[in-house]
């Protein structure tokens, strides 16, 4: 039995560029498998892709997929085939099984989850399709489950969290507010930020499924169970954003009574920083499908690519200017 576990992170990283394209999704065509990657007149010509994106949870997941969906054209050489799981992992394992039988050229997927992808990762194996892996990471006791995996550091992100909070607030009574449990953003945020500020900081811990609307009801419970809290790690702007109206609504001033930190950057949550109502934000930067189009063209020519391509991420604290969040494409 195959016992080693296959996860993204730490080796050979190469850091990548990014970039934005603005046109819309493509479908259709048939892909004739040839290994030509460059923009081609027929359909023949192109690289049939089937894209499994895991939902549109967040402010962040929509930047991402427009973003793929701008990038994976036909003007581009790519024949799309776009599928959403509505962040349920049975959805998609069914859009990869639906992959292998259409005989796509190239599976990319970002995966739900970590865990529970053996299975239909061995059947991609097995039907000799290449797998670029999105975003986020699997574990998962298949070998070399796939080719190369671009996304972010999560785990410097949680780092990066956690320094700013050791610097400006060390004696911080910390609710964390976890993204989807079993996630590579959750379970690497986590980390990062646990082992930077120090396990007894936090006193409490609650999932919001990197959603709004879960991350209000998340931080309307911690309200209650924690009232000395006063500060809030969200695992990513949206629920942050969700957080801001149960503080509110409790009367309570978010961005003062409760410091808040969360990770993405997305327009909305840069205005809250402008806003002053939130205190400390790590970049996760969505736009890289310029970099998943090279990546797939590479893989289906068998040129070499990295194992890893880092997308690099920086931080935003309440300096952040009004221009800079309108000049924001997301
Ligand atoms: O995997 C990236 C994370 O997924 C983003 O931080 C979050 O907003 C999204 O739902």
């Amino acid at each position: 039995m195959v016992s080693k576990k296959f996860r993204a992170r730490g080796i050979a990283a190469t850091v990548a560029v990014l970039s934005l394209g603005l046109a819309a999704c493509s479908s259709g065509g048939d892909g004739d498998g040839d290994g030509d990657t460059g923009a081609k007149g027929g359909d023949g010509d192109l690289i049939k892709v089937g894209f499994s994106q895991l939902g549109a949870e967040s402010g962040w997941r929509t930047a991402n997929t427009e973003s793929v969906k701008a990038s994976l054209t036909k003007e581009n050489g790519i024949d799309l085939t776009f599928s959403d799981a509505q962040q349920k992992q049975e959805n998609q394992i069914k859009a990869l099984r639906d992959f292998i039988d259409q005989g796509v050229d190239v599976i990319a997927f970002s995966p739900v989850v970590e865990t529970g992808w053996d299975e239909v990762l061995q059947e991609i194996k097995d039907a000799e399709i290449p797998v670029v892996l999105v975003d986020r990471t699997v574990d998962t006791t298949v070998e070399d489950p796939y080719v190369t995996w671009i996304g972010a550091d999560f785990h410097s992100e949680g780092v990066k969290a956690g320094e700013w909070v050791k610097e400006n607030y060390p004696d911080a009574k910390i609710f964390e507010m976890q993204g989807t449990l079993g996630s590579g953003a959750q379970v690497d945020r986590e980390a990062g930020f646990d082992e930077t500020v120090g396990a007894d900081k936090i006193i409490g811990k609650a999932s919001g499924n990197f959603t709004r609307a879960e991350g209000k009801a998340a931080m309307e419970a911690a309200l209650q169970a924690y009232p000395d809290m006063n500060l809030l790690f969200a695992h990513n702007d949206d629920m942050g954003l969700g957080a801001i109206e149960a503080i509110e609504n409790a009367g309570k001033v978010p961005g003062k009574d409760i410091v808040i930190v969360t990770v993405d950057g997305v327009r909305d949550g840069l205005q809250a920083l402008v806003d002053k109502k939130f205190n400390f934000v790590v970049e996760c930067n969505p736009v890289f499908g310029d970099q998943i189009v090279d990546a797939i063209k590479k893989v289906h020519a068998g040129d070499d690519v990295p194992k890893e391509t880092i997308v690099v991420d920086k931080t935003f604290d309440q300096s952040i200017t009004q221009d800079e969040v309108d000049a924001r494409l997301y």
